[in-house]
């Protein structure tokens, strides 16, 4: 029998179970309030309300990246194509001293966070409001603008620690 309070199996057990559910990736992008371009690789952003528009992410608060973003108070969530995957790894990994933009020729969206080259689509939130769930941070933003730009590539699918295709066979 498990401890009150406690999981009744281990932590590599759950993030192992919820690898077997795909899910899309983007990444976060913001500036910090002195204009240095950041971004993290988030797989758990999901729309939430269509009116208001709202849409959201789970983050961990160990995250170094987002409290900097979510200081200047808005956000660009930019969707990878199947092709990206040197941009999902490049915004999950620790590079300490090099910035994760670093060689890339990146543009700007409407509320002047970084959009990444070639992605899918970008969706721009202001920050609405966020909320502590056990050990991540539910984050939700009021979404300002979207746009696709890529459409003709296929969405990048994460499934059992890969990255993937999203075409689906009509
Ligand atoms: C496909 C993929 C999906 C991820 N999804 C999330 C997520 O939803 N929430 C989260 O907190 N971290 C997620 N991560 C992990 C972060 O990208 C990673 O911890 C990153 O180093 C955080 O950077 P930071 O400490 O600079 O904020 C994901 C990583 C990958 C590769």
């Amino acid at each position: 029998m498990s401890t009150a309070g406690a999981p009744p199996f281990d932590s590599k057990e759950f993030r192992s179970l919820f690898g077997h559910l795909p899910t899309g990736v983007v990444v976060i992008t913001g500036l910090s309030t002195s204009g240095e371009p950041l971004g993290i690789t988030i797989g758990s952003f999901a729309s939430i309300s269509l009116d208001p528009p709202l849409a959201g992410f789970f983050v961990g608060r160990s995250s170094r990246t987002w409290p900097l973003i979510a200081e200047r108070g808005s956000f660009t969530a930019n969707i990878l194509g199947s092709a990206q995957s040197d941009l999902c790894w490049k915004f999950a990994k620790d590079n300490n001293e090099e910035s994760r933009f670093s060689g890339l020729d990146f543009g700007v969206s409407t509320n002047g966070s970084p959009v990444l080259p070639d992605v899918v689509a970008t969706i721009d939130c202001t920050l609405d409001s966020t909320r502590s769930i056990g050990d991540h941070d539910l984050v939700v933003g009021m979404v300002t603008d979207f746009r696709v730009r890529n459409s003709t590539q296929p969405s990048m699918v994460f499934y059992r620690g890969k990255t993937g295709d999203a075409r689906i066979e009509s």
